[in-house]
């Protein structure tokens, strides 16, 4: 939630912070701001409510003073609400210093008041504004020295927090603080970025280095100085960002969401690679870790949203071929209820991004309790990898649309090797066994593929048809159900119409009163070959939906017959094994989803009310 870039160099720096801020825009996107010190030495701004455009064509009309050093910001607001005044940065010391920031300060009442109190105003109803004007009384208390007083300053701030600043006095320095919210450093040749996320520079170069928490970061143009919050210099860690700039690219599609749904296949076979050999899975990052997966009793996978049904379709894998119980929750619960683990519980988080708080937070908890942490992360240089024993990543490449797609196929098929790893390590699958599920697995990206080009006119012509619809239900059984969940989520965070997924065991012990005549109901059969018997419930609650005017739209496999007389329409996946068939037959949900709300004429990337990565609680 909310991006942050910064420069110093020997470049106009505007045309640099725009084009960062534009590919952080699905961080936030209620309003954008840039500060710049000019050739004059004096600071300017601007900053707009709406989108990034807004402030784009602003500066196109009237642009700043050229100048190096820039900080911008994307917002996504918490306090107060997205008006020009509440944008960032925001300006202090008489308009020379300026501060952008990420995050919530949560003692900000307490020390606007003693601001006030001091004769210090405000303009803006903003936390962020506190810290401005904080660190402008401290920039005067601390001789002037904009580091001594960005140090003093943030040692009186409680919360999570990104804060970038620059003062009109210091042309070629932006200095940074990070407490639980991200912040990366892109290294270039006579210039340096700071970033919320590599994103922000990888057009510029792709050398970065991630800094950990409670840590202060100082740029110019050639050189880079990281300290704790106390000063005490700190070595901070490098890495290579592996895409580049084109993969952040819309290029010729529609819409990001349109490009991330094509890359499905490709998200899967990318998580894959370097992954198996001869027949058997070999996760490099874990080659040492054999003790994480040995000591342990139980497993418990912690992520949000569409994450945590990654998660749960994951569980039945893990949970079958390693024999260990396996529990999945929400981050956002799991701390709050005092969870029975100890040093025997391996706590599996996912997340996208790699900054999700709520997933930060719950991973911090369980690691204070002693458990081991294990991180599944689609992005470099991220907090919760940093913060756990051990991570596997997802190579979804740049997930740019605020709604997830092809990071949840690569997140189940992350889970799916690290449940071979530990099935294979514990001793409990056999090589033999192992190697069907990893051919399984090598099918994937090639029946995604089949489904993109054989289902997706027909799946995109049937959201067009359902435009006007007012509420969609999804039913799945087993691992079909975290994906009804998935496909209802994703239709009501980019297209805004109520929809809802159930287990479809579940519908007659409450929900099947919704049913009334035309009612669309999406429901995923599970595949007859492997277990009739679940195939066969399936199909008896679609013909109790059916009875009662339910309009049903199926996703079953090819060949499957038996649903053809009670399916209003249906759509097909190629055959899999039974915990195999979510890869699939999430994919004409998600172009479903994405169908519907372009027919409405929604903006698919950035739905409103959201952002990406998720950084306060
Ligand atoms: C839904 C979606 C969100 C995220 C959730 C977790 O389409 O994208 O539900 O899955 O906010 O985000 P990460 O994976 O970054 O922790």
């Amino acid at each position: 939630m909310c991006g942050i870039v910064g420069y110093v160099g020997p470049r106009p720096s505007q045309d640099i912070l725009i084009s960062g801020l534009a590919r952080l825009e699905y961080r936030g996107y209620d309003s954008a701001g840039i500060a710049v010190i000019d050739e004059s030495g004096a600071l300017d701004s601007r900053k707009r409510a709406g989108k990034l455009a807004v402030l784009r064509d602003d500066l196109a009309r009237t642009p700043l003073p050229a100048g190096t050093t820039g900080i911008g910001h994307t917002r996504w607001a918490t306090h107060g609400g997205p008006t020009d005044v509440n944008a960032h940065p925001h300006i202090a010391d008489d308009g020379r210093l300026a501060v952008i920031h990420n995050g919530i300060i949560e003692n900000f009442a307490a020390l606007k008041a003693d601001l006030l109190s001091d004769g210090y105003e405000f303009k803006s109803e903003t936390d962020t504004e506190v810290a401005a004007v904080l660190l402008g009384r401290a920039y005067h208390e601390n001789g002037e020295d904009l580091q001594a007083a960005f140090r003093d300053t943030v040692g009186q701030l409680d919360g999570a927090f990104t804060l970038l600043a620059m003062h009109q006095d210091h042309p070629g320095l932006v200095v940074g603080a990070r407490r639980n919210s991200p912040l990366v450093i892109g290294l270039g040749d006579g210039e340096n970025f700071l970033g919320s996320d590599v994103a922000a520079f990888v057009e510029h170069t792709r050398n970065a280095l991630a800094i950990g928490q409670d840590q202060i970061v100082a740029i110019t143009p050639d050189a880079v100085s990281v300290t704790d919050f106390d000063g005490a210099p700190v070595e901070a860690s490098p890495f290579e960002v592996t895409w580049d700039a084109a993969a952040a690219e819309k290029g010729g599609w529609s819409s990001f969401m349109a490009k991330e749904v094509s890359e499905e296949p490709e998200a899967v076979a990318n998580t894959l690679r370097g992954r198996i050999q001869d027949g058997a899975v070999v996760i490099p990052e874990l080659a040492d870790l054999d003790d994480l997966f040995t000591g342990i009793d139980r497993i418990i996978i912690i992520a949000c949203g569409t994450a945590s049904y990654a998660g749960q379709v994951g569980a039945y894998a893990l949970e079958q071929w390693t024999r260990l119980p396996v529990h999945v929750e929400l981050a956002h619960e799991f701390r709050y209820r005092d969870p029975v683990i100890d040093e025997r519980s391996l706590v599996v988080s996912i997340s996208q991004s790699g900054e999700t708080m709520d997933t930060l937070m719950a991973v911090k908890y369980a690691a204070e309790r002693g458990a081991r942490t294990l991180s599944i992360c689609n992005t470099q240089g991220a907090t919760i990898p940093r913060e756990s024993d051990a991570v596997v990543y997802t190579h979804a490449g740049p997930e740019v649309a605020v709604a997830s797609t092809k990071a949840f196929v690569a997140q189940i098929t992350a889970i799916y090797l690290l449940a071979l790893h530990i099935g294979r390590v514990r001793g409990v699958l056999s090589p033999v066994e192992a190697a069907e599920h990893v051919r399984e697995l090598e099918a994937v990206p090639g029946k995604i593929k089949r489904i993109l080009d054989t289902e997706q006119e027909h799946t995109t012509q049937l959201a067009h048809w359902m435009a006007d619809t007012r509420s969609v239900l999804f039913l799945g059984r087993h691992v079909g159900f975290p994906i009804a969940l998935e496909g209802a989520l994703k239709l009501k965070e980019i297209s805004y119409i109520h929809a809802e997924g159930f287990a479809a065991g579940e519908l007659k012990h409450g929900p099947i009163a919704l049913i009334e005549a035309g009612q669309p109901v999406f429901v995923l059969v599970p595949s007859p070959r492997e277990s009739s018997l679940l195939h066969d419930k399936v199909v008896s609650n679609i013909q109790e939906i059916r009875a009662r005017g339910a309009r049903v739209i199926v996703i079953a496999e090819e060949g499957d017959a038996a649903v053809l007389p009670f399916a209003d329409e249906v759509l097909r996946i190629p055959l899999a094994g039974p915990l195999f068939e979510p890869l699939l037959a999430v994919v004409p949900l998600h172009i479903f989803a994405m169908g519907l709300a372009t027919a409405k004429g929604l903006d698919v990337d950035q739905p409103r009310n959201l952002a990406k990565s998720v950084t306060v609680e």
